[in-house]
């Protein structure tokens, strides 16, 4: 199965209509004709069959506060597989291939929010941090908030360890 990489800025209208359609039959209309739920990505990783995207996946690099520090992140976000296509591991392909992209970064963690089995499979661990975030649901920008929900899930690129005492500040949206 072949995983395409495609940089935010070079993704075509068309890419971004079939990725649109791709995530409202994955998850609900918060994502009215974009591509992405709150803010753009920086990368995007697709499986394409006879042209047409059934796979999908965004990361996002940034920089998060952890306690006092600041910490290089990437953010997995939009992950969605066709409804006709799923239990095939088109999600569990494109994990791999975000997992060594993110390799080559210099992100200290890969973070996520979400909760389903493929995660923990792959080595994500949730984690039960207190998140301040800008709230954007609906790409417009609210009030801040916090929550610890138990949807944040982390993954230790390197030796550093995740501490889930600390505060978590996102210095933006989720995603
Ligand atoms: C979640 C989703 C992307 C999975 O796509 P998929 O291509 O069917 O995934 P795969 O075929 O690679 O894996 C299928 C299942 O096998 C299991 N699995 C795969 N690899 C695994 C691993 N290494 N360890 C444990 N379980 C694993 C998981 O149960 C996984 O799906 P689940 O996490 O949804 O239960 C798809 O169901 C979907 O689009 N759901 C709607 C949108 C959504 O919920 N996105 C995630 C938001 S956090």
């Amino acid at each position: 199965m072949q995983v395409e990489r495609i940089e935010e800025m070079r993704l075509t209208a068309d890419d971004e209509v079939q990725i649109n359609a791709l995530i409202l039959a994955a998850f609900d209309d918060s994502f009215g004709d974009r591509s992405f739920h709150q803010q753009r990505h920086h990368v995007r990783l697709v499986v394409r069959e006879a042209n047409e995207i059934i796979g999908h996946m965004a990361i996002c690099y940034r920089v998060i506060r952890l306690g006092t520090q600041l910490v290089t992140v990437a953010g997995l976000a939009e992950v969605a597989t066709s409804p006709s296509r799923r239990g095939k591991g088109i999600a569990g392909a494109m994990l791999t291939a975000a997992i060594t992209e993110v390799e080559r970064t210099r992100a200290k963690f890969f973070i996520l929010f979400g909760n389903r089995p493929i995660y923990a499979g792959r080595g994500f661990e949730v984690a039960s941090n207190r998140v301040k975030y800008t709230d954007m649901t609906g790409a417009n920008t609210a009030a801040t908030s916090l929550s610890s929900d138990n949807e944040l899930m982390v993954m230790a690129m390197g030796d550093e360890p995740w501490i889930g005492a600390l505060p978590v500040d996102l210095l933006g949206s989720k995603f």
